[in-house]
């Protein structure tokens, strides 16, 4: 038996880390549906989830997820760039840079109609100034898009608000703005303005004394008084309970200090990712589907979330690209790639308009069981992440 193993190590030790990598990722059906959907697209709308059969429903520029639909052509973009096009791969069906493009035109940069999710609007306009660094448009948004953001800080709380409240003084914070604090140093390196960054690092190190539990679970929403800067309440939105942890809110903190390590090189940051993440992979179920949230009951049943295990697969790659121990790096990918293969299993739908199903869109709001266009994001980029690390071929 032993013997065998080894035998089929030797003989053939690329195929068996390729053969745990689903097809589906890379599969030409991707690129496919996102054309679909970006030639149904109503004008100045995007979609956002689908419903329970699986056509996509639009949403206007104000909603959260407005950016992710046009990041996601960027993301195909990027494949062409590592893989060229094919029939095969799927990606020599339409130009994906110039559909990025169109499709952020009507993006909302004015902080009244955005509110604090800026960071995922202003994904496209990143993607198009690492390709153009000169790119008007892109630094006029990225700009824009930060200051707003940076107007929401508070000095006192350290933090920028989420969402607005009645009582001015109930100064709400969500996990999911460390996705927000990239735009932030973007915009720092196009103006020269430090004090971007040293928002970010703030909000950061508030988030990491704040949200994270000592057993590296996470709260989805702190409430502060604005006035005192006191923590009021840890509580939850979208999760089960106040004293649960959300999967996605999870992922979000996952990513967003892997990534605060990525641009400051303070490993306390790495520190707090990885341990959240091992929290996350101490949690899964044996089948490594994602559930909703880590705390819901089993029975009757506990609905997956699709868009977490894709988000997730991304944050513990961006946590393995930065470990510099072979074990570690090798933990944290086979992790993602169990996590991918699980929720491919479960969620991967050709007759969907969305790639994914079974994503969780907000439980308490009975909205499970959808596609999200932030799932299929994610999907995408943990294959081109697998491709640049040489870990699949390009078809
Ligand atoms: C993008 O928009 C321009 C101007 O409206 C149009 O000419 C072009 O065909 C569009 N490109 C794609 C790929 O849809
Ligand atoms: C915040 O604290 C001030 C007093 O320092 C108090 O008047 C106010 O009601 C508090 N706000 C909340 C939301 O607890
Ligand atoms: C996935 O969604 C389908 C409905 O589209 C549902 O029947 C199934 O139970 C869900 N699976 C999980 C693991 O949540």
């Amino acid at each position: 038996m032993l013997a065998s193993l080894l035998l089929a190590a030797f003989f053939f030790p690329v195929h068996l880390v390729k053969g745990q990598i689903p097809s589906e990722l890379l599969s030409p059906l991707g690129p496919q549906k996102i054309l679909a959907a970006e030639r149904a697209r109503p004008n100045l709308r995007w979609p956002q989830y689908t419903n329970a059969g699986g056509q996509w429903l639009w949403f206007d520029s104000g909603a959260w997820t407005s950016g992710f639909f046009p990041a996601t052509h960027y993301a195909l973009n990027s494949r062409r760039i590592q893989c060229g096009a094919n029939d095969r791969n799927g990606l020599n069906i339409a130009d994906w840079r110039a559909l990025g493009i169109n499709s952020s035109r009507g993006l909302p940069l004015d902080a009244s109609k955005v509110g604090h999710d800026v960071g995922f609007i202003s994904f496209p306009f990143v993607e198009e100034l690492a390709l153009n660094p000169n790119d008007a448009t892109a630094i006029r948004s990225i700009n824009s898009l930060a200051s707003a953001l940076a107007g929401r800080f508070s000095e006192r709380v350290g933090c920028t608000r989420s969402w607005d409240t009645s009582d001015p003084t109930q100064f709400t914070v969500i996990i999911d703005n460390m996705m927000n604090l990239e735009l932030l140093f973007a915009s720092a390196r196009l103006t020269g303005n430090q004090n971007l960054r040293n928002i970010a690092v703030r909000h950061a190190d508030t988030t990491m004394a704040n949200h994270i539990r000592a057993d590296g679970g996470s709260w989805h929403v702190i409430d502060y008084n604005s006035t005192s800067g006191n923590v009021i309440r840890k509580r939850t939105a979208q999760g089960y309970s106040d004293s649960s942890t959300w999967t996605r809110g999870q992922s979000w903190g996952i990513y967003g200090f892997a990534n605060m390590y990525r641009l400051t090189g303070d490993v306390k940051y790495l520190d707090t990712a990885r341990r959240m993440a091992r929290f996350f992979i101490n949690n899964l179920p044996s089948d490594g589907v994602v559930p909703w949230d880590f705390n819901a009951p089993l029975n009757p049943t506990r609905p997956a979330d699709s868009s977490a295990a894709a988000l997730v697969a991304n944050a513990l790659l961006l946590i393995a690209r930065q470990e510099t121990d072979q074990g570690q790096i090798k933990y944290w990918t086979d992790n993602a790639i169990r996590i991918l293969n699980s929720i491919t299993r479960v969620a991967w739908k050709a007759n969907w308009q969305s790639l994914l199903s079974n994503g969780t869109v907000h439980k308490p709001q009975n909205n499970q069981n959808t596609g999200t266009v932030y799932g299929d994001y994610y999907y995408l980029l943990a294959g081109n992440e697998l491709i640049r690390r040489q870990l699949v071929s390009c078809p």
